[in-house]
């Protein structure tokens, strides 16, 4: 549970206010909503251009790992294994508009999360502060890089603050990593069209006839909401979900919604990764959700007392449809390779 024992809750740092940084221009696609961006950590050009060096860099590290080891650009910033929290490696897609981070809900702040990787000793990167005071210092590039970025000097400041704004520069590099350009948008956009195959597929998604739109819906395709979707009915472990970060029975077996954005590339599926492919999780909502006294409404209402009943042809055609989330601009973008 390493990652829930964040730092976060000292305070946060106040920006310096006699250096200069350039406003970076996060490009927020038609039908998102507003990115909130808190006033403490504004992105800059500087920021995200260190938070990207940063996110490639094992400076972190005691055990040679960065942020890039377990998350792939090419596989939408997932890799396909069970992490050491014991869940499935969560992607990165439009992370600057989730309320709720991580598979429980336990975050709220994404200028927060790295802070937890960064403790001492955290099994996700075995980071040793003094090593890393060391590596700070002697480096070529990092005190100017944040210099730059804060207005600090990054080897002067408490070893608590350091965390803070390597978090802070981690935080406004994932702000930038923006998902809008799948097969799915460009079909929106009338740019291209989609098979009678895929078109009927989205029918089944965004009607009571597959009824996902309720917990996967908007141009995020996610309400990024704490629900339990009918996995299990007895639970143990982290099949316990969001209760084991609140303690409270309503809790129990909640997970937050998965964005079903590049949802094809970040297979196996669920918190668990008890799902192989796309196929299999379609065939558990048509014919294997669950009841438990957690379990959605909306899994169980009225009519789906024996499943969702789809017909093979309809659940090739939701599968389809989910395939055209799929962004391969976005795992091949240039401005979030590996800068080092
Ligand atoms: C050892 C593998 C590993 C490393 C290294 C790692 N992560 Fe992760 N990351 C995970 C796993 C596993 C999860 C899901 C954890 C959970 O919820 O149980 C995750 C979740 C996240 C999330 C939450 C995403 C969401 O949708 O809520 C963010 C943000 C994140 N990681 C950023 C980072 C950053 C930044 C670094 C480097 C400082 C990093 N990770 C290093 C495995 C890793
Ligand atoms: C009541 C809310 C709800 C409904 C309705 C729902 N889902 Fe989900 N979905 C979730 C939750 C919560 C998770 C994560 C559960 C977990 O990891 O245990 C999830 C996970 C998934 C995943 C795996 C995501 C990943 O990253 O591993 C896929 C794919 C998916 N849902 C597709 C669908 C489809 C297709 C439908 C309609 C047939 C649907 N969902 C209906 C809440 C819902």
């Amino acid at each position: 549970m390493a990652l829930l024992l964040a730092e976060g809750c000292t305070k946060d740092k106040t920006p310096v206010n006699d250096f200069t940084i350039t406003p970076y221009n996060l490009i927020i696609p038609q039908g998102f909503p507003p990115m909130p961006i808190p006033a403490y950590n504004p992105t800059s050009v500087e920021g995200v251009a260190l938070g990207r060096k940063l996110y490639y860099d094992p400076i972190l590290s005691m055990n040679a790992r960065s942020c890039s080891s377990c998350h792939f650009q090419e596989l939408s910033f997932s890799v396909p294994i069970i992490g050491p929290t014991g869940n499935n490696v969560l992607p990165h897609i439009n992370l600057g508009w989730k309320s709720n981070y991580l598979w429980f809900g336990g975050e709220h702040q994404l200028d927060h999360i790295p802070l937890a990787d960064l403790a001492e000793g955290n099994v996700f990167l075995n980071t040793n502060n003094d090593t890393l005071l060391e590596r700070l210092k002697n480096h070529p590039q990092y005190p100017e890089l944040f210099e730059n970025a804060f207005g600090i000097d990054i080897t002067e400041v408490s070893m608590q603050d350091r965390h803070h704004y390597i978090s802070y520069a981690l935080a406004q590099f994932l702000r930038t990593l923006i998902s809008a350009n799948s097969r799915f948008d460009q079909y929106t956009r009338h740019e291209i069209q989609l098979s009678p195959s895929e078109i009927n597929g989205y029918i089944i998604f965004n009607t009571e006839k597959g009824d996902c739109f309720h917990c996967h819906g908007s141009a995020l395709f996610t309400d990024n909401e704490p629900r339990n979707n009918g996995n299990d009915s007895i639970f143990t472990g982290n099949n316990q979900g969001r209760f084991i970060v609140t303690n409270d029975s309503n809790d129990m077996g909640k997970f937050i919604s998965s964005t079903l954005r590049n949802i094809e590339l970040t297979a196996p599926y669920m918190h668990d990764a008890r799902f192989a492919t796309l196929e299999e999780v379609v065939e558990f909502y048509n014919s294997g959700v669950k009841r438990s006294p957690t379990v959605d409404p909306i899994m169980t209402k009225p009519g789906k007392e024996y499943g969702l009943q789809l017909t093979q042809q309809e659940k090739d055609d939701l599968v389809a449809f989910l395939k055209t989330l799929t962004d391969t601009s976005y795992i091949t973008n240039p401005a979030f390779t590996n800068p080092n």
